[in-house]
């Protein structure tokens, strides 16, 4: 299987035009729109030996799990370098297809199924001996905020992997290796799984939509804009690497459906058809944050979400948002919701301003609720004679 190292990204996970799919993906796009069945059309196999893990800029698949684990008492700094070098092993071997190591499941790994494994440290990582002055700038907990309800099962953490595939199998396979590995040093603290579309019905890339129906993902930045918000590109043990922020959402579905369409477009500020700004008609036209109606209204209203997450609203603040679809099914009750991910170089220069912001006045509010909370510090790549996050551990 060919390995895609190029890169490219809109929305939330869509690839950013024909160029950035997968041969496959082309197949699929100009071969699948006559009524036979569609498939992602992403099908790559990954290599962790890049800049950057995967799982962060490349497009999103079907299927995401994430994992944080607690490290056990017993677990000091050089028992999780070990835990690294044989995550390490094992993420070489499962992102090529081959299982893991002493893997009794092996057939089960399969190449070309977008496999990504991206691995990051919790902040309490950065309190162990020898390992406080390696803690990444701005990579410090979200503030409790005025809409919080985190519950602690949905919260927090050490360790995080993030395992993502275009089918379930692959991705169900590859956690269980990773948490059977990982028994010694950690135990799971909490799994949290979620979906997204980021095709149409030919295959083609497009922004995937939230469960509230709205288009999600447009206003992400791509190319140069993307790197400097997100990558870290100084000389630390993190080059290459990123922070990232995950929060639970449960969003009140009963409620939003009741609203006219008119009511839920002017609270994020954007159609609900193709995710066009109120000031535009295609989803890709820009966002007019000074537009006003002939009653001398702003268009995207004051509360409007899109005008208050904007990066004009907040001092050229800039994330890339890659969100989640859940539904949760607990004594015959379903909860639904996103789970919001945003990378950022820094958490407290990016995200936490604009999280206070959103807290204040967000329209969408109303029908959002936070439900856990948690950051991440994830290094590059590892070389192919490396492993994980080594610099961290070298002195
Ligand atoms: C349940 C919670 C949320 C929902 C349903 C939601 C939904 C949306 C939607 C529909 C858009 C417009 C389309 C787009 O540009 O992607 C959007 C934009 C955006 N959202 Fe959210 N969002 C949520 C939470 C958040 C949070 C917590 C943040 C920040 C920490 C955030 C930051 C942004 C940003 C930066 C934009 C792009 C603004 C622009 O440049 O035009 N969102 N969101």
């Amino acid at each position: 299987m060919t390995e895609f190292s190029r890169r490219g990204l809109v929305g939330y996970g869509a690839a950013g035009g024909v160029a950035a799919l997968g041969v496959a993906g082309l197949f699929a796009a100009s071969h699948e729109s006559a009524g036979a069945p569609v498939v992602s059309p992403q099908r790559r196999t990954y290599s962790p030996h890049e800049l950057h893990q995967a799982g962060i800029d490349t497009p999103a698949p079907a299927i995401t799990t994430v994992v944080a684990y607690d490290l056990r008492s017993s677990t000091d700094v050089v028992a999780l370098a070990r835990l690294m070098r044989s995550w390490s092993s094992d993420i070489d071997a499962l992102m090529a297809g081959r299982g893991g190591l002493g893997d009794p499941t092996r057939e089960m790994s399969s190449a070309g199924m977008s496999l990504s494994i991206t691995v990051g440290f919790g902040p309490r990582i950065f309190t162990l001996p020898g390992l406080a002055a390696k803690r990444p700038e701005g990579f410090l907990d979200i503030p409790t905020l005025r809409t919080d309800k985190l519950l602690a099962r949905w919260s927090g953490g050490d360790l995080v992997v993030m395992v993502a595939a275009d089918d379930e199998t692959s991705v169900a396979h590859a956690e269980r290796v990773l948490t059977r590995d990982a028994a010694t040093f950690a135990t799971v603290r909490w799994r949290q799984t979620g979906f997204w579309r980021g095709y149409d019905a030919t295959g083609a890339p497009a922004t995937g939509r939230n469960l509230f129906g709205q288009v999600d993902g447009t206003g992400n930045p791509s190319g140069e804009t993307l790197d400097r918000a997100v990558w870290v590109d100084d000389d630390t043990w993190m080059r290459g690497g990123t922070t990232m922020m995950l929060r639970r959402f449960q969003l009140n579905l009963d409620v939003w459906d009741t609203l006219t369409r008119e009511r839920q477009e002017k609270v994020v500020g954007r159609n609900l058809v193709n995710g066009a700004p109120l000031n535009g008609s295609a989803e890709r036209d820009p966002i007019d944050l000074t537009a006003k109606d002939s009653d001398g209204q702003y268009v995207i209203a004051a509360n409007a979400h899109s005008r208050l997450a904007h990066p004009d609203s907040n001092s050229g603040r800039r994330m890339l948002r890659r969100g989640l679809n859940y539904v949760h099914d607990e004594d015959g009750v379903r909860t639904s919701g996103l789970m919001f991910i945003a990378f950022v170089r820094s958490i407290a220069g990016q995200l936490t301003p604009v999280l206070q912001r959103l807290d204040q006045s967000d329209a969408l509010n109303e029908w959002t609720t936070p439900i856990g909370s948690s950051v991440w510090a994830f290094p590059g790549g590892f070389p192919a004679d490396g492993w994980l996050a080594q610099r961290l551990f070298e002195s």
